[in-house]
């Protein structure tokens, strides 16, 4: 080959080295603004959030509360009745920071002291994992302290036939069963396969084996029309928003939408008419949520009471953390040294039915 030939191929060389030089800028530029798009759609989420609740607590509350609300979710350990606690001490090497929570719960809670790192930052403590004494059984349940207060404003009393209508993971059916005599009686129900699957293994993990007080369900709440007046006291741990785990997970996040909330706010509804109408004369509903939307909360029971079947009348009590709303009582993190969010209403049936339920009956499916 001459060396005219070799030039051309210098060129051509050159002409390659040139367009790649310019192609990778162009590419990283691509991903760039896919990232700068992707980054603005999430604000927008976010902003859309923000106002959306900044209109409901006003905008200095809301800068408090959404503060508090990013900030690691608080636990409390609730001390399992059914497990032998005797070497308690040895396997908690922080008990004496541990705070007893008995000011406003009635069975055995501890918190882990709140301690602020110089820069005012909260320190972030973790419980030990939970143990199994020599019968297997679990010694405590991690959970957030507003759980418990929900299960205690169902004043609960040792031989009550108790319904917990959304019961999965089991928390507040284990704080339920720390209340319940020999001869009281719990139903759990939870409409997903997977999640009552876990349900039972919790069951499994800290109650007496095959405690025959317990019996679980998988159907629909929302049809729960088979058992009118069957039990003393029902718990509705409703299905809802639950912004802070949203705040705490961005995949989550990005589903977020008013529309939400419109949804949940119907389903709660649909399950709180079950809920009323299997509780007895006289008997109480605690619906709760973890939502801090007043249309997921105060607005549900509002619309149940004006337009419900079932006479109802709500339970006005003041605890000793958290604050009043119109129908119920909240638990906000900014206000309870970060406990919450929590929601909880308590409604006692005052009578009959007003007219006969027209509700299909649903085959019970005891599994
Ligand atoms: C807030 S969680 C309950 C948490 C539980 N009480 C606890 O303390 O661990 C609500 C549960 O309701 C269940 N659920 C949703 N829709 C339901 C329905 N229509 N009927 C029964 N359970 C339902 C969900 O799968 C979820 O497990």
């Amino acid at each position: 080959m001459g060396e005219g030939g070799s030039d051309r191929r210098a060129e051509r060389l050159a002409r390659k080295i040139e367009a790649s030089k310019s192609k990778k800028p162009a590419k990283s530029k691509a991903k760039e603004k896919a990232a700068v798009r992707e980054q603005e759609r999430r604000d927008a989420i976010f902003n859309a959030f923000s106002n959306f609740y900044e209109q409901e607590y006003g905008h200095e509350r809301w800068q408090t509360l959404i503060e508090a609300l990013k900030k690691p979710v608080r636990h409390c350990i609730m001390v399992n009745k059914y497990s032998n606690t005797d070497d308690f001490k040895e396997r908690l090497p922080m008990l004496p920071e541990l705070v007893p929570l008995s000011s406003f719960v009635s069975i055995p809670c501890f918190a882990l002291a709140n301690i602020e790192k110089e820069d005012g930052v909260q320190e972030e403590r973790r419980f030990p994992p939970p143990q199994k004494d020599r019968f297997g059984i679990t010694d405590y349940y991690i959970l957030d302290a507003g759980s418990v207060l929900a299960t205690e404003a169902l004043d609960i009393q040792p031989d009550d036939r108790v319904l917990d209508l959304c019961a999965a993971p089991g928390g507040k059916s284990i704080s339920i069963m720390q209340r319940l005599g020999e001869y009281g009686s719990l139903t759990v129900n939870e409409l997903s396969p997977d999640r009552r699957r876990r349900l039972r293994q919790v069951f499994d993990g800290y109650l007496p084996p095959k405690d025959e007080r317990i019996t679980v369900m998988g159907k629909d709440g929302t049809k729960w029309y088979s058992e009118p007046e069957q039990y003393d006291k029902v718990l509705l741990d409703a299905p809802c928003s639950s912004e802070r785990h949203l705040l705490h997970d961005d995949k989550e996040f990005e589903q977020w939408s008013p529309k939400r909330t419109v949804y949940n706010s119907e389903r709660q509804l649909k399950l709180l008419k079950a809920a009323v109408h299997s509780v007895c004369v006289g008997g109480l509903v605690v619906y709760g949520t973890c939502s801090i939307s007043s249309a997921e909360n105060d607005k549900v029971v509002s619309k149940m009471i004006r337009k419900g079947k079932v006479p109802v009348e709500v339970v006005k009590k003041t605890w000793p953390i958290g604050e009043r709303t119109k129908y119920g009582w909240i638990i906000l993190p900014d206000r309870t040294e970060g406990w919450g969010p929590l929601y909880f209403s308590i409604l006692r049936r005052t009578g009959v039915s007003k007219q006969d339920d027209n509700h299909k009956e649903e085959e019970d499916q005891e599994d």
